[in-house]
């Protein structure tokens, strides 16, 4: 039983789920798995839009040959490299001889490093403003370098106003019976995933996305096609607004993620505690999380979201608790920028919290670190300074 679907005249989702795959690029925590999303035209030219994963290939293989019924493959269009998608194309390179490859000159470099393969006289390299004409439909090609990887092109559908968006406008999560946005639950939930999935993966990226999405803005886009998750026909404009303030490092909402990280509690009992003088001074936007328990990917996302970032972190080896430098550090190379910070140090001996999270957030862009400060040896005797901090918290917040 073939399982594709019709999204636009002549134009089919071809793609498959992973439901058995724990870790994205081995990596990032998928409970709800991940779709790799491929498409196929059916015109007088037949091409198809990126592969699928190699683990999920056989629904994609029989996709392809039911919808050509028999027909010569004309086109792979290349959008992405990354392995995700482009597992399948030496596979369908030699069950297809006559098929040619459409991509960028970098893609085809990396056909060849990926596959040992030089594309020779099947390459149609493409660049920013070139089409491929297909019959009554043609793609035109924009280049979106570092969206995620320096290769990428996206390519925009004339006459249906798909934009096939690679990576961007991704999410993680299979697509169980429903592709459109239209058709599925679009809740806080759901943008959670997907900001998850653009903060961790393209969030480095900024200027790059920012750059995209201009170019974007001067098309006529009905469809977003992507190659991870929904494809977008209504409301497309809210997903962009969300894109627009990730890509521009600017939270999504006041509010303030408190991060602990402690081993015998007392750190801990910190973090409850300024999270329950925020409350008390009106602040309702609060989020408290253990970083030893909650995987980094899922910090990174709610640091993007916030306006206010609250490290509270016990000192381990003269240093900050190693799981609180992770999300540190993770916060530095994903280029988290235009917050405001704040620091609880604990530390029985010799506290090193502040001064070495200060270092990080001071090599930051646009990160400002609050006066208020917590200073605890081995456990919280007064609640002076966390007062303080919540009055200068809650006012800056609100
Ligand atoms: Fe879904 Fe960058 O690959």
């Amino acid at each position: 039983m073939q399982t594709n679907r019709k999204i636009a005249d002549s134009i089919y989702y071809i793609g498959a789920n992973d439901r058995r795959l724990a870790l994205f690029e081995n990596m990032f925590p998928i409970e709800n798995g991940v779709s790799y999303n491929s498409y196929f035209i059916d015109d007088e030219k037949t091409a198809v839009l990126d592969t699928v994963d190699r683990f999920v290939s056989e629904p994609f293989f029989e996709n392809v040959d039911k919808l050509l019924a028999g027909r010569r493959l004309d086109y792979l269009v290349v959008h992405h490299m990354e392995p995700d998608h482009a597992a399948n194309i030496g596979r369908l390179m030699r069950m297809y001889p006559e098929m040619k490859v459409v991509c960028s000159a970098k893609a085809g470099q990396m056909i060849k490093q990926f596959f040992g393969t030089d594309l020779g006289e099947r390459a149609v390299y493409v660049k920013e403003g070139d089409k491929l004409e297909l019959g009554s439909h043609t793609l035109t090609f924009i280049a979106a370098p570092m969206v995620h990887w320096p290769e990428v092109m996206l390519s925009y559908e004339e006459k249906e106003g798909i934009l096939f968006s690679a990576d961007a406008f991704g999410s993680f999560g299979t697509l169980d019976g429903t592709i459109f946005n239209d058709e599925a639950l679009i809740d806080e939930a759901w943008y959670a995933e997907a900001g998850r999935y653009y903060t961790n993966i393209v969030g480095k990226y900024g200027p790059q996305t920012q750059a995209v999405l201009k170019k974007a803005a001067g098309l006529d886009i009905k469809m977003i096609a992507p190659l991870h998750g929904y494809i977008w026909r209504s409301n497309i404009g809210d997903f962009i607004a969300k894109y627009d303030l990730w890509s521009r490092y600017r939270p999504e909402e006041k509010g303030v993620l408190i991060a602990y990280a402690s081993m015998y509690g007392n750190t801990e009992n910190a973090a409850n505690a300024l999270a329950l003088a925020l409350g008390e001074r009106g602040v309702k936007n609060v989020r408290v999380k253990d970083v030893s328990v909650t995987d980094v990917s899922n910090l990174i996302y709610l640091a993007f979201r916030y306006s206010h970032i609250v490290i509270a972190s016990c000192t381990y080896n003269l240093a900050i608790h190693p799981k609180m430098e992770h999300f540190l550090l993770d916060m530095k190379a994903l280029n988290l920028q235009n917050r405001t910070v704040a620091l609880i140090e604990n530390g029985s001996w010799a506290p090193a919290v502040i001064k070495n999270a200060t270092e990080i957030f001071s090599s930051m862009k646009d990160m400002r670190i609050m006066e208020e400060k917590v200073l605890i040896k081995s456990a919280l005797q007064s609640g002076e300074q966390i007062e303080a901090l919540a009055d200068a918290l809650a006012k800056d917040v609100k």
